[in-house]
């Protein structure tokens, strides 16, 4: 690295269904903040939506949407390289070599693991659901990522990333830099408005779970509105089981206004849970609002996404494929003539 160039940052998100305001506030404001500060590189991870069923049309669909959504989210094409994982062969050529490293112990322990194997019938979870933070660790090693935007649920999987990395240069020689999760301080982990004890997350179906982002208004707005509380009255920030559902909600509000504990607390003094709700859901109508507005701009626009998307592959493939080069000559597999 020249003494001048930028740190690089790294992150992706899976098109595995509709992106909500957890994924938002936990991955893309960060990565919006970021982009002028480092190299960055954000890519749709279609190839670990394959780790669940997927229908192959909603895929590619979602695939696109997710692309689009980064971009009306405020990722400057010009700044920061947007790209399709699958468009990048150097992932999983990585992600096979780096599976050979691996004991199978780490990845059994990986909780996300074992609570998706536990939906399912044990002898149909698939071996790619077990590998899933192998392609992970290649996504983010390919590109000598430095920091790793993401919000706390993927804390184990960069510990996991790194983990795998110390372990190559320990038996191949410095190859690869050790990347730093980038957690952010207000709403690393968005709770379920339904279920404020659970994760918000976009495979969850059930109604009234989480707000997407191409919500309109008037869904987002009841959505928040039924959103679960408690039988008491007091509104503030606080850990225990029982204000969840406040704290959610207020961490919502402070994520998007950017305002303090003891300034959102004042705020509420005196409010009932009805206001709370109600200026939360224009809180998020005002961020939905002109997201939605560029986002349909650009579906409009004909041609740009794939000319986005077909300009980042390439940039994309150059800088994984120079790491990968790397990787085959120390490992000891012969170069191609
Ligand atoms: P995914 O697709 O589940 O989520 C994408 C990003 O959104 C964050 N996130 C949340 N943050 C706060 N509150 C929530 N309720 C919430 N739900 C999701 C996630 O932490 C994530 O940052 N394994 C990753 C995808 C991935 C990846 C990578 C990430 C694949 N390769 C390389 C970083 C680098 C995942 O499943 O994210």
């Amino acid at each position: 690295m020249t003494a001048n160039a930028k740190k690089r940052v790294l992150s992706g998100i899976q098109p595995s269904g509709n992106l909500t305001i957890g994924n938002y506030i936990g991955a893309l404001r960060q990565w919006v903040a970021e982009q002028d500060a480092y190299d960055c590189f954000f890519c749709v991870v279609d190839l670990h939506s394959l780790t669940l069923p997927q229908d192959p049309a909603h895929l590619r669909a979602k695939t696109r949407e997710v692309a689009a959504l980064y971009i009306a989210s405020g990722i400057d094409p010009d700044k920061a390289t947007i790209f399709i994982q699958s468009h990048v062969p150097a992932h999983t050529e990585l992600a096979w070599i780096l599976s050979c490293l691996t004991p199978l112990g780490w990845l059994y322990r990986m909780t996300q693991f074992k609570d998706k194997a536990a939906k399912q019938q044990q002898e149909s979870v698939g071996a790619g659901l077990l590998n899933y933070p192998t392609l992970m660790a290649a996504d983010i090693l390919l590109y000598q990522a430095h920091a790793v935007p993401v919000g706390d649920d993927q804390r184990q999987h960069l510990e996991y990333t790194r983990d795998l990395a110390q372990r190559f240069n320990h038996l191949y020689g410095e190859t690869f830099v050790l990347p730093d999760a980038m957690i952010p301080k207000t709403g690393a982990r968005i709770m379920g408005l339904d279920n404020p004890l659970a994760k918000m997350s976009k495979s969850e179906a059930s109604e009234g779970h989480a707000v997407y982002l191409l919500d309109t208004p008037a869904v987002a707005r009841k959505k928040l509105m039924r959103a679960v509380t408690d039988s008491g009255r007091e509104i503030i920030f606080g850990e225990s089981p029982e204000k969840a559902g406040v704290n959610n909600l207020l961490t919502i509000y402070q994520a998007i206004t950017g305002q303090s504990n003891a300034d959102i607390e004042a705020h509420f003094a005196g409010k009932g849970y009805g206001d709370l709700k109600k200026e939360v859901g224009e809180a998020v109508v005002s961020l939905l609002t002109p997201l939605q507005a560029r986002y349909q701009e650009l579906m409009a626009e004909g041609g740009y996404l794939d000319k986005v998307l077909a300009h980042g592959a390439q940039k994309a493939n150059e800088v994984a494929n120079q790491t990968l080069a790397q990787v085959r000559q120390c490992i000891g597999l012969v170069a191609p003539s």
